[in-house]
């Protein structure tokens, strides 16, 4: 059964979408994820689904060209439609905006220098969200998943609009913590930009090596 979380959404201290509805219907499902996902201005460059996924390759060269607000509402709302366990919705996104925040992140991201992008998310897991009467360690399990997905979500997202981004699961989680200023323990970090080269997307292995049917 799905539970009714009559809970406001969390977003990060201080994040506000560059539009949002005029009024707030509570009654509306959805309305804020919505209003943003639909509206534009912002440029969607590929809204072939498949053709985005076909299409994503990770970068680490971004240009200096700042991303759009309307494309960072896109990708944080992208990320909130993502399903979670139950849909307590384990998760939470930091948006590192300071420049000397995004150097110390470089630093407790193993120095990888890429981490100073136009655009950096951290996305955390949140087990306290997850309420669940299960033990502990499987409400963290579903909150690095929640948390894992909705990265994935935003990274979709960022392609669709035009932009690229790598994934960055290198990092010593307690400096992360301190960076961003919380007790959660961070999955990824999401860093954005506009790309400096589109490469052609990275080879796979054999699909049919990657299926294993068990009857
Ligand atoms: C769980 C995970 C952790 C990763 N960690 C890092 C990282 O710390 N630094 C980095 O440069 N790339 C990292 N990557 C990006 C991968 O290297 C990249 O996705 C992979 O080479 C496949 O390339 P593609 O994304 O272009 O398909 C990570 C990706 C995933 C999914």
């Amino acid at each position: 059964m799905e539970p009714d979380i009559k809970e406001e959404k969390i977003y990060p201290l201080g994040y506000e979408p560059e539009t949002t509805p005029e009024s707030t219907d509570p009654n509306v499902r959805n309305q804020l994820i919505n209003f943003i996902l639909k509206s534009g201005p912002a440029e969607v460059v590929d809204t072939d689904l498949f053709a985005v996924m076909a299409k994503r390759r990770s970068t680490r060269k971004f240009l200096d060209k700042p991303v759009e607000t309307a494309k960072i509402d896109k990708i944080i709302a992208a990320a909130d439609t993502a399903p979670t366990a139950g849909n307590y919705q384990g998760f939470e996104i930091f948006y590192v905006k300071s420049p000397e925040k995004k150097k110390q992140l470089i630093e407790a991201c193993n120095n990888q220098p890429y981490v100073n992008a136009p655009v950096v998310l951290v996305f955390c897991k949140n087990p306290s969200r997850v309420k669940f009467d299960f033990p502990e360690y499987v409400l963290k399990k579903f909150a690095i998943q929640d948390a894992t997905l909705a990265a994935g979500y935003s990274q979709l997202a960022a392609q669709a609009l035009g932009l690229s981004s790598i994934w960055i699961g290198m990092f010593d989680e307690q400096k992360v913590m301190d960076v961003i200023g919380t007790d959660l323990v961070p999955s990824s970090v999401l860093c954005i930009g506009y790309p400096k080269q589109t490469k052609f997307p990275k080879p796979r292995r054999n699909l049919k090596d990657l299926v294993h049917v068990t009857w």
